[in-house]
């Protein structure tokens, strides 16, 4: 099997629910929101992905944002179980700046679920002196929440069903998708 032919039948499993066309023209529109809101702003924007699944949507944020910005990663897991209200969130991977009291932190996610991640995230970068923090994600399943928290931006509203592609994974596979897509039943199994 030749490599091309091994894409091909990866995407073949999944059907699209959202296109690259649609996301890339919603990430134009996100940045433009984006510009307005950060344009006046004296304090150094720092781009925050949170690895892994936020790289694909990050790279394409950067490229459609007209500012001037520094990109940093951190890489996290959250561990939580139905009845916990706040669960548990590692850090893997911190983030490393001298300068948070004179950065705006806008951190980028590839989807909210439960909310945990992301709220855990805002709280330790306020903590930890940020000037101020924001979010964006590329998608919100916001049937799922368990913790209140809305991102500031957002590309996509979906409903509670498991997504890959353009930086989302199953068992770490579908990230390269250029497209969103859900799994054929299938599948799904690992
Ligand atoms: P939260 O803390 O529950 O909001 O976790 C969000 C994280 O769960 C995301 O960054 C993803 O890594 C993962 N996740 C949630 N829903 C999906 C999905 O539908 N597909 C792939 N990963 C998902
Ligand atoms: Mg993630």
């Amino acid at each position: 099997m030749t490599e091309n032919e091994h894409k091909i039948s990866e995407r073949d499993k999944a059907n699209v629910l959202i296109s690259e066309e649609s996301i890339l023209s919603r990430i134009g529109e996100l940045s433009r929101e984006i510009e307005r809101d950060y344009g006046g702003s004296d304090n150094k924007l720092v781009l925050l992905g949170i690895l892994k699944g936020s790289i694909v949507f990050m790279a394409e944020l950067m490229k459609q944002l007209r500012l001037p910005m520094e990109i940093d990663f951190m890489k996290v897991s959250s561990y939580g179980s139905g009845t916990e209200s706040t669960g548990n969130v590692e850090i893997k991977l911190d983030i490393r700046r001298r300068d948070l009291e004179t950065s705006d932190i806008l951190i980028v996610e590839d989807i909210i679920d439960s909310g945990r991640t992301l709220s855990y995230l805002i709280e330790y970068l306020k903590l930890r002196g940020a000037a101020s923090v924001k979010t964006v994600t590329l998608l919100d399943k916001p049937s799922r929440r368990v913790v209140d928290l809305k991102p500031d931006y957002c590309g996509f509203v979906i409903p509670d069903e498991f997504v890959v592609g353009y930086g989302l994974d199953f068992d770490e596979k579908y990230r390269e998708l250029p497209f969103v897509g859900v799994l054929k039943p299938e599948f799904l199994e690992k």
